[in-house]
């Protein structure tokens, strides 16, 4: 079949299965079967249930930085980008950043990327992602939230970057089905109103920043109103939230 062919033909699967994107994605699914047509087939009919293309293909770009994404690891999100891009230019040159819950590495491996000459460090307690986000080059702790970060970190810390499961559990059935499908719930569900791991890593922020250091929360709906009154307990001050294009909250920003 000529490739032009093979592109519309792929794409009217693709199309025909929901997928937006579908000639986007038919060509990454061509150019990773790398000619096979047989295994082309089986990428197509694995994205057509919904499996993540990212896991399908291997990788998936963040902020212009080519991030690998295990299979069953958490795909980093596009809306995730103006946090991890404000984390850069409040890094200094060679500070020291913590992404907690750092999945498959993708805020930590931005940071090294613009931020070279800077200690960037991240943790996760699922053993499959901390294994993705070593491939991507973050230097893991695994354990749960702060849990084996080594002590010399306490106070010292320019930035800390969290973007946490903060789903509400009674939400998660309201997400896409491809979502609920296939990623982790561990990587989703917040508890009850969706703050249980946002408040314990801001707890373990205020530990590990420095004086003027930075955290970037990532949150959704009103969390804003209960995280706050919480962080200002914790002395954090100069508030910023960020909204997405659609006016969303898609963040908190502030110093400690
Ligand atoms: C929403 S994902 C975000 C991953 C990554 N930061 C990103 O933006 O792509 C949340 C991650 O937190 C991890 N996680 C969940 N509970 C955790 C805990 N108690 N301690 C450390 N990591 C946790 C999950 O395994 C998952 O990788």
């Amino acid at each position: 079949m000529d490739p032009e062919q093979c592109l519309e033909n792929t794409s009217a699967t693709l199309r025909a299965a929901g997928c937006v994107s579908a000639e986007e994605e038919a060509a990454e699914l061509i150019a990773a079967s790398g000619g096979d047509n047989e295994l082309l087939g089986e990428l197509v009919g694995r994205r057509s249930t919904g499996e993540p293309l990212a896991w399908l293909v291997g990788s998936v770009k963040f902020c212009g930085v080519p991030i690998q994404v295990t299979k069953g690891v958490y795909v980093p999100r596009w809306q995730t980008e103006a946090l991890a891009l404000e984390a850069v230019a409040r890094l200094p040159e060679r500070g020291l950043a913590v992404d907690l819950c750092t999945g498959s590495g993708a805020v930590a491996a931005v940071l090294s990327h613009y931020r070279p000459q800077a200690c960037v460090i991240g943790s996760e307690i699922d053993p499959v992602a901390a294994a993705c986000a070593r491939r991507n080059g973050v230097q893991v702790y695994q354990g749960d939230m702060g849990a084996g970060l080594p002590a010399s970190c306490w106070r010292q810390v320019d930035v800390v970057t969290a973007v946490v499961p903060y789903v509400p559990t009674g939400e998660l059935q309201f997400l896409p089905r491809d979502v609920t499908a296939y990623e982790p719930t561990r990587a989703l569900d917040g508890g009850s109103k969706g703050t249980e791991q946002l408040v314990r890593a801001c707890q373990l922020s205020a530990s590990l920043l420095k004086s003027g250091g930075s955290l970037l929360v990532e949150l959704g709906g009103r969390q804003d109103l209960l995280l706050k009154p919480f962080l200002c307990e914790l002395d954090f001050h100069d508030f910023e939230s960020h909204h997405d294009e659609d006016g969303d909250l898609r963040a908190v920003f502030c110093r400690r």
